[in-house]
């Protein structure tokens, strides 16, 4: 098998004179580069870098894998094309196109940062790494993309892929998911990182991170540009490193979930516009796990008289995972003769077209949809 030219740019590090880190990572340029011309992916936020675009998807990019982006980020461009048709969209509009996404709070700083954008800078996004930080849901890794990606400037951007990436490259068996450890990486890039072909250089480490430094499972080490220079893969540590810290183990909350129907309509109420799910819509609900008769009780003591209600009957149990908390939930179908006025009253057909409700509900919707 002929070589390829970025198994000829592998750079031969002497025994006796071992790199440094800068020295290590200046020296991935040349495979790194020569690879990602071969590897990329085509992928649409890439045949059309423009600062919106790459805003958008690296946005959404975060904690969400390419390929369910992909839809995602189409319709958000034929809705909402630039910085001035976000800053006016409506909110459940917004929340409709993120729906499914999650991170909802993504969404909302995207459109205060549009507003932002229109009245403080002409309606386009800054290039420097201090303006972009400044901005609501701009992070450092965001930063630097938008910088690099957009703008064509060195600034690093360290995501999951490149801290293990890195992580590996140099041995580092430091916890990851410090801040302290992704801020020595950042230093460590911005000082070996080319001047010229910056995006493809830092979308190269993210690719390499996707394609061949996998989460999970065995790393492609043999499929990898930068194997002559991992000082992992050369000490035998690819299964030791990267370490991450085990994290706190998430809140539970339980909590009963009713469907209150009344002939074709459905109780739905907005949350509240802070917190968690702020401003989605969602079916209502009571604070710990509640028995039938719990449940005809509450119903009677907050919304109904005793003769309103037909039945309250158990639907299957349903557990969603956020970041920090789990909702455990128990469900029930409550027939009445109306829905209570404090909530929506909402045609069956209607709520999954028109109102954002996170995906907790998914087990909810599909059954007041027939479809389980
Ligand atoms: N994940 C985060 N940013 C990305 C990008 N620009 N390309 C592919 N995957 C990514």
């Amino acid at each position: 098998m002929s070589e390829t030219l970025y198994q000829k740019l592998q750079v031969l590090e002497s025994e006796t004179h071992p790199l440094d880190r800068i020295g290590r990572l200046t020296a991935i340029r040349g495979p790194l580069l020569a690879w990602y011309r071969e590897n990329a992916r085509t992928l649409p936020w890439r045949e059309d870098p423009s600062p919106y675009r790459v805003w958008i998807s690296e946005i959404m990019l975060q904690q969400t894998r390419v390929e369910a982006v992909k839809p995602y980020f189409a319709r958000f461009m034929e809705a909402l094309p630039d910085v001035e048709t976000l800053a006016a969209a409506a909110d459940d509009r917004l929340l409709k196109l993120w729906e499914g996404l999650g991170y909802y709070s993504r969404a909302k700083n995207l459109k205060k940062t549009a507003q932002i954008l229109v009245n403080e800078y002409g309606g386009r996004l800054p290039d420097t790494r201090e303006e972009l930080l400044s901005l609501p849901g701009i992070g450092s890794y965001t930063a630097g993309a938008i910088a690099s990606i957009a703008y064509g400037k060195p600034e690093p951007a360290v995501d999951g892929n490149v801290l293990r990436v890195l992580a590996r490259l140099l041995a580092c068996r430091d916890d990851i998911s410090a801040q302290a450890v992704k801020r020595q990486f950042e230093a460590d890039l911005a000082a070996a990182m080319p001047k010229e072909d910056c995006s493809a250089f830092n979308q190269g480490l993210i690719e390499i991170g996707a394609l061949v430094c996998i989460p999970g499972g065995e790393p492609r080490c043999g499929e990898c540009p930068l194997r002559s220079l991992c000082l992992a893969e050369r000490n035998g540590l690819i299964g030791e490193i990267p370490y991450k810290a085990p994290k706190k183990p998430r809140r539970i909350e339980e909590r009963t979930i009713l469907l209150i129907e009344s002939g074709d309509r459905i109780a739905i109420q907005k949350r509240p516009e802070k917190g968690l799910l702020a401003s989605m819509y969602e079916f209502p609900g009571l604070e710990g796990k509640y028995s039938p008769e719990e449940v005809l009780a509450a119903a009677e003591e907050l919304f109904y008289s005793e003769a309103e209600i037909r039945s309250v009957t158990p639907v299957p149990d349903a557990i969603h995972i956020f970041s920090h908390v789990e909702w455990h939930m128990t469900g029930y179908r409550l027939e009445a003769d109306r829905i209570p006025a404090c909530f929506l009253a909402v045609p069956r057909g209607e709520i999954s077209e028109k109102y954002a409700l996170p995906s907790a509900f998914d087990r909810y919707i599909k059954l007041i949809n027939g479809k389980s």
